[in-house]
Order: C-alpha cells, then structure tokens, then sequence
C-alpha cells in the first residue's frame, strides 16, 4: 500500500491505496475553510498551525494499515512552503519510522490523477488546470512529463473567483457561492471584454478582476455580476481551450483543479470537447478539490517507475515548481 499526504494550502489530508489493485482502502481530509473565511482567504501561518494539529489526528485513524505500507508519497511542490512542511515533516518521521522509502509528488501531477482513482493512467491527454494556484494548459504523456502550452501572466481562475466574491462579499472560497450566486443571476447583464483575445496562448484575469471591482462600486446586482462574471471567466478558458485542441490535435482532454468541481463549466466544456470529437475526462467531484487520494494515486506511478528517494531527508518543499517546461 501506497500512503499518500496533502498540506500545500488549507486542506488536510492523508489516504491509502493498494498498488496491486488500486483500490483506495482510506481516505480522510479535514478542511479549514471556516477558520479562514473570516479572512476572506488562506491564511498561510495559521494554516500550518492547523495541519500540525490536524494530520496527526488523521493519522491515528489510518494506524491500522501502517504495517503494510511499503511507500510514503507527499505533496513537496509547489505550493506555500510553511504549509508543505508540515506534509513534508510528517512523511519523512514515517518513512524513517517504518523504514520505506519517501516520494515527492508534485502538486500539478497530482491534481492530474485525480482523473485516475481506481483506474489505469491514460496518457498523452491534454489537460485544462484550473485551481487557486494554476491556470495550465498541458500536454501530458506520462507521469511528470509533459508541456505547458499556455499559462497564465497574472492570476488564476480560482483566484479569480475568490478575490471577486471577496469583493462582492459572499464569503470565502469564492468558486462555489459565486456558482450558487450565479443560478439567479442573469450572465448577459454585464459585458466583460474577453481577455487575450487572438492566438496568444496565454491566460490572464485582472482586468475581469478590476472590471468587477468597478461594476461593485457601482452598486451591480450580486447575482447578475455573479453570472456575467462567470460567463466571461469561464469564456476565456474556453477560447484558449479551443485553440489548444486545434493546435495540439490529441483525442483525449481532462479539466481538473478545484474549478472543474464548476458545472457551468464541465457543462461548456463538455460541448467543446464534443465539437472536436475529443474525449472529456473530469475527476469525480470529490476529487476537485485538494485532497490526499491524488497523491496516493500518482505515488503509486511514481513507486512502480522507480521514482522514490533513497535519501528521504533531502526532500524540501518549494513554492514553484519546474517539472513541466514551457512550450512557447
Ligand atoms: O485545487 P484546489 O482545491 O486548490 C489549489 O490547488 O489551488 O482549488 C481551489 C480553488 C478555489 O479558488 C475555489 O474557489 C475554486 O477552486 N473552486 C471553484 C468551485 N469549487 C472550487 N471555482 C468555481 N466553481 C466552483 N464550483
Ligand atoms: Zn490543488
């Protein structure tokens, strides 16, 4: 059994999978959204100091399958480092206690077999990563290889939607209520300019971000600037999307990260996808989010194809991450 472990942002998490089967024998995950909303976003100190409470907890219910555990795969890049370090501290203490060998996942390849709980990895598939931290789009043919096609020059998409329901104050994290807020909303009330317009493979959200700042000082309906911002953010990732397809020619895509978990979008993209005669794969939406089951599952790959560190107490953890390299 792989042990896999989660701590890059606010999300808690530990699970295990078999590596025969690639069944996922536990799952646990504490979520900290309640004590960070108050903020309006994650706070990064108080976030470490809630997963050196929370993950010995998890791991106390996991106790029983420790035995059988013949690798540790942790989250070690990128995301914030004070948070990583707590994951990182905890796999290291059990690799050198139960005397198995450690891996680093990255994040990103993580979030990307999200798409592979209970199954075999497929590869090469283009990949759509829409999260808090990234806005990707990828060509992957194997477990950390690939390259970036587009990403974005400012903020990602889940940012987007945090810092505008921050603005709008509907709470935090923003991407669910703004999806909420959205259903009564109607998205043709206000018009965006759709960002990047013409070939440049590239993402970019302030301007949205500050045309919804203005539209809040003017005093804009929430539900109708909920749903035309949505419109346009997810517009965006469309038109990139598109040309993505067209340029890179593969028959299977994937949308994951923490925005997938949007049906607006899995909706449009479904259609996108369909026009092309292009496969869409999406995680389940329990796998959106961050969560530890990834990890396990891309520990698995990573064990089988030789990846786990000899030296476990090398292993640090780094806010970026330059495993993928960038194509243009
Ligand atoms: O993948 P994730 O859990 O963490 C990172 O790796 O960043 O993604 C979190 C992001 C947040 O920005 C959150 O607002 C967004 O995913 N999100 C959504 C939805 N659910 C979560 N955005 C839009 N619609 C949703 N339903
Ligand atoms: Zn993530």
């Amino acid at each position: 059994m792989i042990l896999g472990i989660e701590s890059s942002c606010d999300d808690s998490a530990i699970a295990i999978i078999k590596s025969d089967t690639l069944e996922v024998v536990f799952e646990k995950k504490l979520s900290q959204d309640d004590e960070h909303s108050k903020y309006g976003g994650v706070v990064p100190e108080l976030a470490s100091r809630l997963h050196a409470e929370a993950l010995p907890k998890i791991l106390q219910d996991a106790k029983a399958f420790l035995p059988n555990i013949k690798a540790v795969a942790v989250t070690s890049e990128p995301g914030l480092v004070i948070t990583l370090l707590e994951g990182i501290t905890m796999a290291k203490t059990l690799s050198v206690c139960l005397g198995v060998p450690l891996i680093g996942i990255n994040h990103l390849m993580g979030h990307i077999y999200s798409l592979f709980i209970n199954k075999s990895a497929e590869f090469p598939i283009g990949v759509l990563i829409a999260s808090g931290g990234h806005t990707q789009l990828m060509q992957i043919d194997g477990y950390n290889c690939g390259k970036i096609w587009a990403k974005t020059l400012d903020d990602s998409v889940g940012e987007a939607f945090d810092k505008c329901a921050k603005m709008m104050n509907l709470g935090y994290p923003g991407g669910p209520l703004i999806e909420k807020a959205a259903k009564d909303g109607n998205e043709n009330a206000y018009n965006f300019t759709l960002p990047l317009m013409g070939p440049k493979a590239a993402f970019s959200y302030s301007g949205i971000k500050n045309a919804v700042r203005l539209l809040v000082e003017q005093g804009a309906d929430k539900n109708d600037l909920a749903a035309s911002f949505q419109k346009v953010a997810v517009a965006h990732l469309l038109d990139k999307t598109e040309r993505f397809l067209k340029d890179t020619k593969l028959k299977k895509f994937a949308v994951v990260g923490g925005v997938s978990a949007n049906s607006y979008l899995r909706e449009k993209l479904l259609k996108l996808c369909a026009k092309y005669g292009v496969e869409l794969l999406a995680p389940d939406m329990k796998y959106s989010m961050d969560n530890a089951v990834m990890i396990a599952r891309a520990g698995v790959d990573a064990y089988n194809l030789g990846f786990a560190l000899k030296d476990a107490i090398s292993l640090e953890p780094k806010a970026t991450s330059d495993i993928f390299v960038l194509n243009n």
